[in-house]
């Protein structure tokens, strides 16, 4: 009996030895594997979403990063997030694994202009949307493209002064980003659709009726996507009927503007955006076939990408400036004895104001319309030796980067002249691997096809509010610059109202 004892006590050891040497030998092997990136704690059905629910979400995420490191693996409930906030975290994900994470999230209805299958921004990294983006580089964002359209932008700025110059002799406040607005959308629908889409015949403000749309609807878009995917699986899409209904008011529009284009004579001359897109999607022998529906959905994405990020940053811009009285007073003596008095700041004045290039450039890094790149891991992979499962969603927290204590001096303060002087060069950054601290525009092959037309915008309509006005602010003290995100785009929460007085005589133009 106490044999029997024995042996069963030698055996159940036994059994336990062989399980430890097991999972030294074979698990631990298997568990470094799959060593996820550092994450921090967690609470059981809601995961880390209770850390983000005490600031705005960029500010949430950068507060996490600044404690746990800059490279984590969150989850909110069963959605798993990769959260990157570090330029050198951002230099191995686009110079190493670029086309692993080209690709965004899935399409939210199939069947819609706006955030539908049809979509260039949120098609995976195939032959759409690599035909896609080599078109908008090498036609629509083409530098001569862009210059082409030179005389449209200055026409619309020529109206944005004259408006504010309006609203100064009536003494009357203006709010910088909602008129700013209506100067971005004006450019923009020129560019793209000419003559066929003007103030005067209602289809500008038709878009910009629509974009507003868009941009309400969005968080909860973004919601659906992330969060709610089960309730689609289930068939159930809430809010399916208010995507439809602003899709059909773009698909009106553009069915009329695209029939007007191909049915008026081709001119060499004065050709817009969707010219130089009929154009290339007649190609007989055209790498990628194109439909109507993609054409449509292009112009809605580039309103929704360009409209509010390019007045977004020149209202943030604005607001630093008159807030910092001496940037001001530097920037507009440098406009004076550039441009002068006498006429309105244009264009071609712009490689003449390297003071105007650097405020607007601290404008986007301090505050990116965009705080955050959102993309998707297509493979799993390994970044900084953790390992990522395919379909795990990538945030890039913009934001974060570009105000990192361990890169930038001073890194909450509007400096324009720390892009003044000794910059190291893209091949310094490029070796100390900080050839990503500063990317308002994105990154890698989905970063943001007009990084050259975007700032040009900024630039002019900042230049154009120095030179031209003084601006009140309305209200005593400074202006509040406490953030939001609205839309997509980070926004100011107390938008800036002021009244413009003008400094100058009216220009004869
Ligand atoms: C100051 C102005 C602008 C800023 C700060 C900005 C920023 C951005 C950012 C952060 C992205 C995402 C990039 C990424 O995922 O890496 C993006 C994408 C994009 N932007 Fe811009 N943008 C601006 C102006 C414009 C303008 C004026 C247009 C068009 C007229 C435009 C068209 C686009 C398009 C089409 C995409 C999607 C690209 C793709 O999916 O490959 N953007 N932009």
């Amino acid at each position: 009996m106490v044999d029997e004892f024995q042996n069963c006590f030698i055996f159940i050891l036994l059994c336990f030895f062989t399980v430890f040497c097991y999972s030294v030998l074979f698990c631990r092997k298997t568990k470094l594997e799959v060593d996820f990136p550092p994450s921090p704690p967690s609470l059981p059905v809601i995961g880390h979403l209770h850390l983000l629910l005490s600031a705005v979400s960029h500010k949430a995420f950068q507060n996490i990063s600044s404690k746990y490191g800059p490279l984590l693996y969150l989850r909110l409930f069963s959605f798993p997030i990769v959260l990157a906030s570090s330029a050198s975290v951002a230099y191995e994900l686009f110079r190493t694994h670029d086309v692993n994470v080209s690709s965004r999230m899935p399409p939210i209805t199939i069947e819609s202009l706006i955030f539908g299958s049809s979509g260039f921004a949120s098609a995976p990294f195939g032959d759409y949307a690599k035909f896609m983006k080599k078109l908008l580089a090498t036609r629509l964002f083409r530098t001569q493209a862009i210059e082409n359209l030179r005389g449209v932008r200055a026409e619309e700025l020529e109206r944005f002064y004259l408006n504010l110059y309006d609203k100064a002799a009536k003494k009357e406040s203006v709010e910088i980003g909602e008129e700013t607005m209506k100067f971005t959308n004006n450019m923009i629908c020129r560019m793209c659709m000419g003559r066929s889409c003007s103030v005067e015949n209602g289809g500008i403000e038709r878009v910009r009726e629509l974009i507003i749309k868009c941009f309400a609807m969005s968080k909860k878009l973004f919601l659906a996507n992330t969060c709610l995917t089960w309730l689609e699986k289930l068939g159930i899409s809430p809010f399916k009927k208010e995507i439809m209904d602003v899709s059909h008011g773009f698909d009106e529009l553009l069915e009329r503007i695209l029939v007007e284009h191909e049915e008026r004579p081709e001119q060499d001359q004065d050709m817009d955006m969707m010219d130089l897109l009929l154009e290339a999607s007649r190609e007989e022998n055209a790498e990628y076939k194109i439909t109507r529906k993609q054409i449509k959905s292009l112009f809605v994405e580039i309103f929704m990408a360009g409209i509010d990020t390019a007045a977004q940053a020149t209202q943030w811009t604005m607001a630093e400036i008159i807030n910092n009285p001496k940037i001001l007073e530097r920037l507009r003596g440098e406009i004076d004895l550039v441009v002068g008095k006498a006429r309105l700041i244009q264009e071609t004045d712009i490689p003449n104001l390297p003071y105007l290039q650097a405020v607007v450039k601290e404008g986007l890094r301090l505050h990116p319309p965009g705080p955050f790149l959102v993309r998707r891991f297509q493979e799993s992979c390994k970044i900084k030796e953790f390992y990522v499962p395919g379909q795990t969603t990538l945030l890039v927290n913009v934001y974060a980067i570009m105000r990192d204590p361990d890169l930038w001096e001073d890194p909450d303060e509007f400096k324009p002249e720390r892009f003044l002087s000794s910059r190291s060069s893209e091949q310094e950054e490029e070796i100390k691997g900080q050839a990503f601290k500063y990317i308002p525009f994105g990154a890698g092959r989905r970063g943001c096809p007009a990084g050259n037309l975007g700032p040009i915008f900024v630039r002019i309509a900042v230049g154009m509010m120095v030179q031209c006005f003084d601006w009140r602010i309305n209200g005593h003290g400074e202006i509040s610059m406490e953030e939001v995100i609205a839309g997509i785009s980070l926004t100011m929460a107390h938008p800036l109202k002021c009244t413009p007085v003008s400094r100058l005589s009216s220009f004869s133009l």
